[in-house]
Parts: C-alpha cells; structure tokens; sequence
C-alpha cells in the first residue's frame, strides 16, 4: 500500500449492505431446513477476508490449512496458537457479514478440557472469530460439551482431520471401509448431540457424507465429500492457484494465482532494469517555484 493512500475504513462498505444480514450459527440451522447451500472458504489475511466478504460467502474458516499454504510447512502440525490468533484478528477486521471460525491449532485442545476451553475462549476475546473448528469424534466429545458451555459455537471435523495424518499415514481418503464408515456416523452424531452447531467432513466417500447429513440435523460442510453435503468447503490458496505443491483430487482450481504474480513480478523486474518504471505517472512533482527557491537555498 501507498504511504500516500487515504485511511481505509477498516470494515467493509457494500453497495447492498442494508439487504445484508450477519450470519450466525442460527443461519446455518436455517439453510440446513430450507435446503440452501452453504459456502465457506478459508482466508487468512485482510484483503482476501474482505474480498470473500463482499461476494457473500456465508462463512469464513481461518484453518490450520495456514500451516502449509501461507506459513510453508509440511504439515498443520507446527503452527501455533500465537499464529492463528495472529491471523484470526486480519480476517476479523476484513469481515463484517461472514461467520468467522477459527480453527484449533494441534495440541491446543487435545491434552485437557481446561486448556481447550481457555484456547477456545482466546479466539472470541482476542482475535475477533465468532466460533471454533477442531477435528476428532468420540474423543472430543468432553472438550465439545465444555466449549459449547462457555457459550462458544463448535465445529467438528471428521474423516480427514489433518491433524492425524501420523496415524493415517498421509492425507488419505477416510471411511472407505464398512467399520470405518459406521465408525465416523456415529462419531458425527455423537458430536451433534454434545452441541456442534456443524460438522466439516473432509475426504470420504461421497454416499457416506450424503447419509451422514440426512441423519444429522446441523449442517454438513464438505471438502472432497461429494455433492450431498449441505455446504462446501475449500481451501482459497487452492481454489486459486496459489499453492502447487500438490493438489488434492478434490479440489477446482478457479484460477491461477501463481502463474499471475509470475507474470506481474517478472514485468516488474523488467520495467526496472529497463528503466520504464517509475515513469512521470508513478512520481511526486514539486512545484518548479519551490525547487527554484531550494536551489538558491543551496547556493547560499
Ligand atoms: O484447515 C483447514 O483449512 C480446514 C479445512 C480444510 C476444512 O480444516
């Protein structure tokens, strides 16, 4: 950004605001009743939060997903709670209509339901998100029914969960199999019953994730679980292009990001070696009277 540029109101002014309204946990219950689609994309920074907000996503994820497409690691494992509240707060400020979630980072929530809560409670008071995310099923289910006490909306996550990818051996599809499949919707509905406004499932097969969400009443949201959930969900660094390391079979590309910065920054490269820019357009003048004073100033 210019130095130069006019303060930028920090929330979003849309031409259609006054027809608008703030989705809540209580809107997801609704779309899920009138058979409406809904769409939540991940975003971790100000502008795309404020871009996602403007075309009305219903609601954002600030996943641990920032591990790996923003913060360059193999895994969701390393980052942090500092990190994703860090993040939290720029989306927070970006978003005015969306319900923004913040995904619990590894180990933030596993090792006592004390912490979990205090965890949970960190992204609400301090990062400005509306609800939590956190993987897991019947294992959770104490850390569930204690954050939802606290009055914090949660979302499960089951099939994929990153977070398990040492015991899964890679990021592999889930629920293939009969056991694994009876497993994972009775997982769900015990996450429904200890008070998950909604559920993420991420990776299984697609009939299982339609049964799942006809069995449940909060909504499913899904990424590669096929088209019978009741929302979707994908990673915005995929959906655009901008993380090539690999891409999940799951995933449409809607652009191509990365191929596009390539472009701009070899351009710029160019126009500087070339002498093209800055051209006359992208310089401050001064007043000639000014320079002329300044120069028998320096005569002086
Ligand atoms: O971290 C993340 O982005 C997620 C989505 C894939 C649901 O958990």
């Amino acid at each position: 950004m210019s130095t130069s540029a006019p303060a930028l109101s920090t929330k979003v002014a849309s031409a259609d605001s006054s027809e608008r309204k703030k989705i809540t946990t209580a809107t997801f219950r609704q779309k899920k009743e009138r058979a409406e689609p809904i769409t939540m994309l991940t975003a971790y920074d100000y502008p795309t939060a404020l871009a996602e907000d403007q075309v009305g996503i219903d609601a954002i994820l600030v996943g641990d997903s920032l591990a790996m497409v923003v913060l360059g690691y193999q895994t969701t494992l390393p980052v942090t709670m500092e990190e994703m509240l860090h993040h939290c707060r720029a989306v927070s400020r970006g978003a005015r209509y969306a319900l923004l979630i913040g995904d619990m980072p590894f180990m933030s929530y596993q090792a006592s339901t004390e912490e979990a809560v205090r965890n949970a409670g960190r992204f609400l008071k301090e990062a400005g998100m509306e609800a939590i995310k956190l993987e897991g099923g019947r294992e959770r289910l104490e850390a569930v029914r204690a954050i939802v006490a606290a009055g914090i909306p949660v979302m499960g996550h089951l099939g994929l969960t990153p977070q398990s990818i040492n015991q899964f051996g890679g990021f592999k599809p889930q629920a293939k199999k009969a056991a694994a499949a009876r497993r994972l919707l009775e997982d769900a509905l015990l996450l429904e019953e200890a008070g998950c406004f909604s559920l993420v499932l991420e990776s299984v097969p697609a009939r299982l994730a339609e049964l799942v969400s006809k069995k449940l009443s909060i909504p499913t949201i899904g990424i590669g679980a096929g088209i019978g959930c009741d929302g979707q969900v994908l990673v915005t660094h995929d959906l655009l292009g901008l993380f090539d390391r690999f891409t999940p079979k799951f995933v449409k590309k809607y652009a191509n990001f990365n191929a596009e910065m390539q472009r701009a920054f070899t351009e710029f490269i160019s126009d500087v070696r070339g002498r093209t820019f800055p051209s006359a357009q992208h310089s401050i003048e001064m007043d000639p009277a000014e320079w002329e004073r300044f120069m028998q100033d320096l005569g002086s």
